[in-house]
């Protein structure tokens, strides 16, 4: 008698606390059905899009943190790394600009929404090449005639209107520490944008010689051009790279950065103001003249970079590319082919293709 009685009761026990997690569940449902995602997913210009099975989970909120990022067609493993580590590696409310080309975005679509990556915020532009017309020499050898999104950069308060403050990251990064940290850094008032200097960072050590001198301005700028000169800038000033920028959008403005830069693309088409020994890409040069100590600086250990130079393998040890931040692999050797450094830890954030068209070249992949 008294045991069935315990047995009840311990039934009825059970059926509340059952229907009190059911109500839980429906409840949260509930309010994620009512909340709003003005942000999330959506996919410019062309359809604003909720998949029905996303978000389910969780949604971040608190302030956003606006990253813009390109995505090439060639290298899309590339950006889906990137983002990856910046996800999974913070809690905060991340919203990604994906700058791409029209043939890009069904593949890059079908990526984010097939794999784990189908709950971040992010929208897609299409970057418009018009856009350069008269700004870099149509040669077809040239390398950036080839990569017209590698001047997406230039355009930031463009694509992200709203945003006061907003990063800049190259695709061939990882992301180790939490971007809020990043993303807090200050700017000094006034200033633009912070970049990583080339001279004073722990990437600079042994930098690679032969490459010509890409520490410093003379390595990018042509001192012998009026247009230079007049500029009365010190050629031994240390350079920065561009490969991680944050920018204050309000200045940005402001100070009519986008139009600034445009005018010394132009200008370098008359009268090839650039370095004959750049070796990097032709978007330094621009941003070192008009940011000429004028920008603010950013942790060395969040831009830990030449990843991708021969040799970085032995120029770091693993310990410090462990407590590394933010880790490029600007350079030849991209760590999604054969030969890089560092791609084991490329790897642990790089997601595979759903469509099977992306591979990484892998030593020991089997077929040779
Ligand atoms: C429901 O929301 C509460 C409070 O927001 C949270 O503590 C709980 O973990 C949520 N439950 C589920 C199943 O998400
Ligand atoms: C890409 O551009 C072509 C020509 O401009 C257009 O016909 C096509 O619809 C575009 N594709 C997408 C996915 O927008
Ligand atoms: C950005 O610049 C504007 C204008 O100088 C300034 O008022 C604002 O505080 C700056 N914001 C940040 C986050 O640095
Ligand atoms: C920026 O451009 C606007 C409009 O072209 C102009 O009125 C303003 O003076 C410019 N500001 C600077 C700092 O050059």
């Amino acid at each position: 008698m008294t045991l069935r009685r315990v047995n009840v009761v311990i039934l009825v026990l059970l059926a509340v606390a059952f229907l009190i997690i059911v109500q839980r569940n429906l409840l949260n449902f509930s309010d994620f059905l009512h909340s709003e995602h003005p942000d999330a997913g959506a996919v410019l210009p062309f359809e604003s899009e909720l998949s029905p099975d996303l978000r389910l989970e969780l949604v971040r909120k608190g302030e956003e943190i606006p990253v813009l990022i390109t995505a090439a067609e060639e290298r899309l493993g590339a950006v889906v790394a990137a983002m990856n580590s910046i996800y999974q590696n913070s809690k905060a409310n991340v919203v990604f600009t994906i700058v791409t080309l029209n043939d890009t975005v069904d593949h890059l679509k079908m990526w984010l929404s097939r794999t784990k990556l189908k709950n971040i915020k992010y929208k897609i532009v299409i970057f418009k090449t018009e856009l350069l017309d008269g700004k870099i020499t149509k040669d077809p050898q040239s390398f950036e005639t080839a990569k017209p999104l590698t001047f997406a950069r230039f355009y930031l308060p463009a694509y992200i209107p709203e945003a006061e403050k907003a990063i800049y990251l190259d695709d061939d990064i990882i992301v180790q520490g939490d971007i809020q940290e990043l993303y807090e850094t200050n700017l000094k008032p006034g200033h633009a944008a912070a970049f990583s200097d080339d001279c004073d960072s722990a990437s600079a050590k042994g930098i690679i010689r032969g490459a010509g001198n890409q520490n410093n301005y003379i390595g990018f700028l042509d001192f012998k051009k009026e247009a230079i000169k007049k500029l009365g800038m010190r050629a031994n000033t240390c350079s920065f790279n561009p490969g991680v920028i944050l920018a204050n959008l309000t200045e940005w403005k402001n100070q009519n950065i986008t139009r600034q830069l445009e005018q010394w693309m132009e200008l370098n088409t008359l009268e090839d103001l650039y370095s004959k020994t750049l070796a990097e890409s032709i978007i330094t040069p621009p941003l070192l003249i008009v940011f000429y100590k004028r920008h603010s600086t950013i942790d060395p250990m969040w831009h830990v970079r030449h990843l991708g130079a021969t040799g970085a393998g032995k120029r770091y040890s693993p310990q410090f590319i462990k407590a590394a931040k933010l880790l490029h692999w600007n350079g030849h050797y991209k760590p999604w082919g054969r030969t890089s450094s560092f791609s084991d830890v490329w790897d642990k954030w790089f997601i595979p293709d759903p469509t099977g068209k992306f591979n990484p070249v892998r030593r020991h992949a089997g077929d040779n």
